[in-house]
């Protein structure tokens, strides 16, 4: 049996992210994102919505780039505070402990905590509701370099990250299947079982 509700953002999980953001003249900035994800494949792109009112907010609209970096989950609280304290009263970075790193083709600083970060250029802007989406490309991506096998593949298994669903964060789970595995299954299956 189904139970039909008001319209709300029930899709779950959510990657948690830290969006990290050039300062005008002062500091640079981060907030944590939930609402956010992959759109493109070629050129790759990813989405953010921002409210207008967050401080981050005015930082991205005068820059026009941001990176987008994956928190590892032992930092979940320092995520979740930079996910309520406002860059308009804390230094973010020094107060949670965070170290801005220049970026190779953006703004915007990479925090070096955080084991992956994807450098990204705004291409669009849509006027939501309550949110502004901003479309942008992923120009450049670092990856902790542990992350990476000796043919520089990602080992998937070594990443530790976020989700968000229903207001509490979540840690990755087991590993469960692989992209077309179902497919490979049906192929391999031995043809005595019909
Ligand atoms: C888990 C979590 C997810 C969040 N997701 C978003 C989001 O997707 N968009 C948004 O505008 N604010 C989001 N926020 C709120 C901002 O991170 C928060 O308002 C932050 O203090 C803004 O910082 P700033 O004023 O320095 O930009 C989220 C907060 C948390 C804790």
């Amino acid at each position: 049996m189904k139970i039909e509700r008001r319209p709300s953002t029930a899709l779950l999980p959510t990657p948690v992210v830290l969006v990290s953001v050039a300062g005008e003249s002062a500091q640079p900035n981060m907030l944590t994102i939930a609402w956010t994800g992959i759109v493109c494949s070629a050129p790759p792109m990813l989405s953010v919505a921002v409210r207008p009112s967050r401080h981050s907010y005015r930082l991205i609209t005068a820059t026009r780039d941001f990176v987008v970096n994956i928190p590892p989950a032992e930092l979940v609280e320092a995520v979740d505070r930079a996910g309520v304290w406002s860059g308009a009263e804390h230094d973010k970075f020094a107060e949670l402990g965070f170290t801005a790193r220049p970026a190779s083709k953006v703004k915007a600083p990479l925090i070096e905590e955080c084991p992956i970060n994807l450098e990204c250029v705004v291409r669009h802007q849509l006027e939501l509701g309550a949110h502004d989406l901003f479309i942008a490309e992923i120009v450049a991506v670092h990856y902790d370099k542990e992350l990476l096998d000796a043919r520089g593949r990602l080992r998937t298994g070594a990443v530790s990250a976020l989700g968000y669903v229903g207001g509490d964060y979540y840690t990755l789970g087991e590993r469960v299947g692989a992209y077309g595995y179902s497919q490979k299954a049906l192929r391999d299956k031995p043809e005595t079982e019909g």
